[in-house]
């Protein structure tokens, strides 16, 4: 394993389950509908790729990029966009796919701003969740999975842009940032 860390915390085999139980409860709340996949750079394109491929209805995707964070381990409250969707939104099903909720902030602040733009439906979904950290009201729609209150890379998450090749969800070694 990768001297950076610290122990295994989702294994490969247990993201495909996550993944197929998050597809499933998609699938039988959209039925053929189409939905529009909102996929949040950088961390959640790992998760998205699998996902969307469990999915049976019609599937678009489009891109945003929001930093909250800074380099390192902290959130800051600052959402700051840096890319913008290409899709008009308007009347779509829409599900916002996220990589972590930590304070919340990231998705709230998205939220808000998409359901200005009148989606037909906005739903959120998120591989993992870390409810102890919420300093906001956000609840998300579908979730693969909460966690402790830990720094996680892998399967998309990165830290300091590292990290995100690993295939499997990985506790970070405080050495890395300490
Ligand atoms: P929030 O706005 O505090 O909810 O932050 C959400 C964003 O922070 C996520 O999209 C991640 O990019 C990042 N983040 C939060 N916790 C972790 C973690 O444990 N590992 C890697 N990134 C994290
Ligand atoms: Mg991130």
């Amino acid at each position: 394993m990768n001297n950076s860390i610290e122990r295994v915390l989702i294994s490969e085999e247990k993201l495909k389950e996550i993944v197929s139980e998050v597809a499933q409860k998609i699938n039988s709340e959209f039925g053929d509908e189409e939905v529009l996949l909102v996929i949040i750079l950088k961390g959640s394109i790992v998760f998205a790729t699998d996902l969307m491929r469990k999915l049976d209805m019609p599937v678009m995707i489009d891109f945003m990029q929001a930093s909250s964070y800074g380099a390192g381990t902290q959130s800051t409250r600052v959402v700051n966009i840096k890319l913008d969707l290409k899709a008009d939104i308007e009347g779509k099903n829409v599900i916002l796919i996220e990589d972590i909720i930590d304070s919340g902030n990231t998705l709230r602040n998205l939220k808000a701003m998409l359901l200005k733009r009148n989606p037909k439906t906005l739903r959120i979904c998120t591989l993992l969740d870390k409810p102890e950290r919420r300093e906001t009201e956000i609840e998300p729609d579908y979730v693969g999975t909460a966690i402790p209150d830990e720094f996680v890379v892998g399967y998309g998450l990165d830290y300091n842009e590292n990290f995100r090749e690993l295939p499997y969800i990985g506790v970070l070694s405080r050495h890395v940032y300490e």
